[in-house]
């Protein structure tokens, strides 16, 4: 299984990477943000936890989090692979995550890390804004609280795979061409 973990700040491209590299690999995607906004929508106990815990930015819980991957990993068993993108993003997720997949029998083949400058993600950001209705891009203090949150708690999770010799930084500036050219790049040269 190609099992890539796509990382990066808010606003870094992940979603937009993702898209791409699932339909070139022929793996999939899990967006934890995207399955986290879908059951707000639909209104439901979990979306309903979720909302208050993320007000202004914050994260999730790690335990709400595990639920999600763990359901999901269930689901998806004979996958070629899957993008994981906003996952893992504490160290209590990664240790968590490597122990979940080892008892599916595969483990994380990489993590992809966009790199953005903060000025950069915020624009992005509040470009999307205006038309995504996301609660989270509407106001510049939830962006940048979800920046510092980043940074906090998120970075860290990039030693993690430093250490697992599982690290590989790509410049997240340019056009999204530019970028999937250098992820494929990443991608192609492990195998
Ligand atoms: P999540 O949905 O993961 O949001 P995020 O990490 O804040 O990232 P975004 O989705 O905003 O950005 P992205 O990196 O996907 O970039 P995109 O491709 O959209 O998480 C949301 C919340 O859910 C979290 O804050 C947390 O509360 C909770 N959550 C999720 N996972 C969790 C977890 N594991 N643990 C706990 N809580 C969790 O691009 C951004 C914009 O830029 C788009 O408009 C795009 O069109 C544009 N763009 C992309 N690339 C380029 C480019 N090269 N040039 C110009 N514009 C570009
Ligand atoms: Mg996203």
């Amino acid at each position: 299984m190609l099992n890539i973990v796509l990382f990066g700040p808010p606003g870094a491209g992940k979603g937009t990477q993702a898209e791409k590299l699932q339909e070139k690999y022929g793996i999939l995607h899990l967006s934890t943000g995207e399955v986290i906004r879908g059951e707000i929508g639909r209104g439901t106990e979990l979306g309903k936890l979720a909302a208050e815990q993320m007000e202004g930015g914050k994260l999730a819980s790690d335990e709400l989090v595990l639920g999600i991957i763990a359901k999901y990993i269930e689901e998806h068993k004979s996958a070629p692979g899957v993008i994981f993108d906003g996952f893992p993003r504490t160290l209590p997720q990664a240790e968590a995550f490597d122990r979940m997949l080892d008892e599916a029998g595969t483990k994380v083949t990489v993590m992809l890390a966009l790199e953005v400058p903060d000025e950069v993600v915020t624009e992005r950001i509040l470009t999307r804004g205006k038309t995504s209705g996301r609660a989270d891009d509407q106001s510049i203090d939830t962006i940048r609280n979800r920046i510092e949150v980043y940074k906090k708690q998120t970075a860290v999770v990039a030693d993690y795979y430093k250490k697992a010799g599982k690290f590989r930084a790509v410049d997240g500036v340019g056009t999204i061409d530019e970028i999937f050219g250098r992820l494929c790049a990443a991608i192609d040269a492990l195998r």
